[in-house]
């Protein structure tokens, strides 16, 4: 097993949760992983679930081995980092949280504000169509309005093609290019455009001449669109490695189909997951993260866990606390209020950057000299150490994945592994975690009101 996987390790919360039932779990979770490989290997019986979007499961492996579609991502992907200074990309969902998280985890935290060689040669990059937020959209708008010596490019995700906010933001953005280039040649070779193979959007783009058309996969939803060109797009004009991403997606894929319970992070995490719920009543899962460009990933995981299992009336409630910061927050609930939360801690064992080291200072008025000469991370090391003995002393259960660096592969990985885990508990309580009939219910009313 590659030492860049992320690491599940569920000590402390074997301790509090019921042994016997967990192994109960494992055992619906191993029947549950039979089920969902013949699902995603198309196997000829019919699967327990329609919609049935399994192909996320093998598809960073196929990716891996279609090197004219990787190569036609990565062109593209590097005209558009050479030929643009601005990138907007419009989606909402899964069709935005995936390349934002990616964005956050993997690039500079002051991307946007860096010179273009102290972020890779790529250009900046700002998400909208992803709210009806008049603000934001003008704001945007006036910003590319007054930089008129950049150039930027569009590029627009959305598999059903009639997204409303999406929508909306492109026949916006797009008239703005219209009026800066003037030019119908010029607007349709800065336009990237990833939509399924029948939407409306595709017929859009293909009217426009637009030949940066990106199909995509039938049976992958949203929320598992990462690896695709969803995901690879935005990332390879980033300049990120996306062979690296979807090597460690793929790497987790394999270990979640060969390895035994106790070394397999996808079912590990859902077992645990399934029995705090199941057992313990705790519906609550805290997706702690401990590093500021986390905070992306755990909305991206929130979406996942929300969508995929929040159906007839089941299904865990997803939370994500970013610390040190939400220790000051939500700390005093999670330590102290009601007995309902698994909490995840996801933390990085090496920090990317040099690690800061405390000063010392002569006058020590604030009395921190003790600490003078330790690193930032090893500050932060204590905290979650200390945190989780502070849980631990109270019986509240607690996980750890390890990230042992923030980088590609890892990234790649940790994805996979969240997309596994849920869909997995979905396939071993009965909740068919594709698809989302829930949310078609406020759209119908809101085109309702629209008059239509
Ligand atoms: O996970 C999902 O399928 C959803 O969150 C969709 O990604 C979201 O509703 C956007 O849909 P579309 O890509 O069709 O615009």
């Amino acid at each position: 097993m590659s030492d860049l996987l992320p690491l599940y390790d569920s000590t402390a919360a074997d301790t509090v949760l019921d042994h016997d039932a967990r192994k109960a779990v494992i055992d619906r979770l191993l029947a549950a992983r039979t089920a969902l490989g013949n699902d995603a290997s198309g196997s000829p019986e019919p699967g327990a679930f329609e919609p049935l979007d399994a192909d996320f499961v093998n598809w960073p492996a196929r990716l891996l081995e279609d090197e004219a579609e990787l190569s036609r991502i990565e062109r593209i992907g590097a005209e558009f980092r050479e030929r643009a200074d601005e990138i907007v990309l419009l989606g909402i969902g899964g069709s935005s949280m995936g390349p934002r998280a990616l964005f956050s985890a993997l690039c500079d935290p002051y991307h946007n504000e860096r010179p273009r060689e102290a972020r890779r040669n790529a250009p900046r990059i700002y998400f909208e169509g992803d709210n009806l937020d008049n603000n934001s959209l003008v704001a945007l708008l006036d910003r590319l309005a007054h930089i008129t010596d950049q150039r930027w490019r569009l590029l627009v995700t959305s598999k059903s093609g009639n997204t409303i906010e999406t929508a909306i933001a492109l026949r916006v953005f797009l008239a703005a290019l219209e009026a800066r280039l003037g030019d119908a040649v010029e607007v349709a070779e800065s336009l990237a455009v990833m939509t399924g193979a029948d939407s409306p959007l595709r017929e859009q783009a293909v009217a426009l001449g637009c030949s940066n058309i990106f199909t995509l996969p039938e049976k992958i939803g949203g929320r598992f669109s990462v690896m695709t060109s969803v995901g690879l797009l935005p990332a390879a004009i980033l300049g990120l490695d996306i062979r690296a991403l979807l090597a460690g997606a793929a790497e987790m894929t394999r270990v979640f189909g060969e390895a035994d319970p106790g070394d397999n992070p996808p079912l590990d995490h859902a077992a645990t997951s399934i029995t705090a719920e199941e057992h313990h009543g705790m519906n609550v899962r805290v997706l702690s993260v401990w590093s500021k460009a986390l905070e992306p990933l755990g909305l991206w995981h929130d979406q996942l866990l929300a969508e995929s299992l929040g159906k007839d009336g089941r299904g865990a409630t997803p939370l994500t606390a970013v610390n040190t910061r939400d220790l000051h927050s939500r700390g005093q609930q999670h330590q102290d209020g009601r007995r309902d939360k698994l909490i995840t801690n996801l933390m990085i064992d090496e920090p990317r950057n040099i690690p800061l080291v405390i000063p010392p200072r002569s006058d020590d008025t604030d009395e921190l000299n003790r600490l003078a000469g330790r690193t930032l991370h090893e500050v932060l090391d204590a905290a979650i150490r200390g945190t989780n003995l502070a849980y631990a002393e109270d019986a509240r259960p607690t996980a750890d994945i390890h990230l042992p660096r923030l980088e590609e592969f890892t990234l790649g990985a940790l994805l996979q592994m969240l997309m596994l885990a849920v869909t997995l508990e979905g396939y071993a309580t009965g909740i068919n975690p594709f698809g989302q009939p829930g949310v078609e219910a406020y759209k119908r009313h809101m085109h309702n009101e629209l008059g239509r």
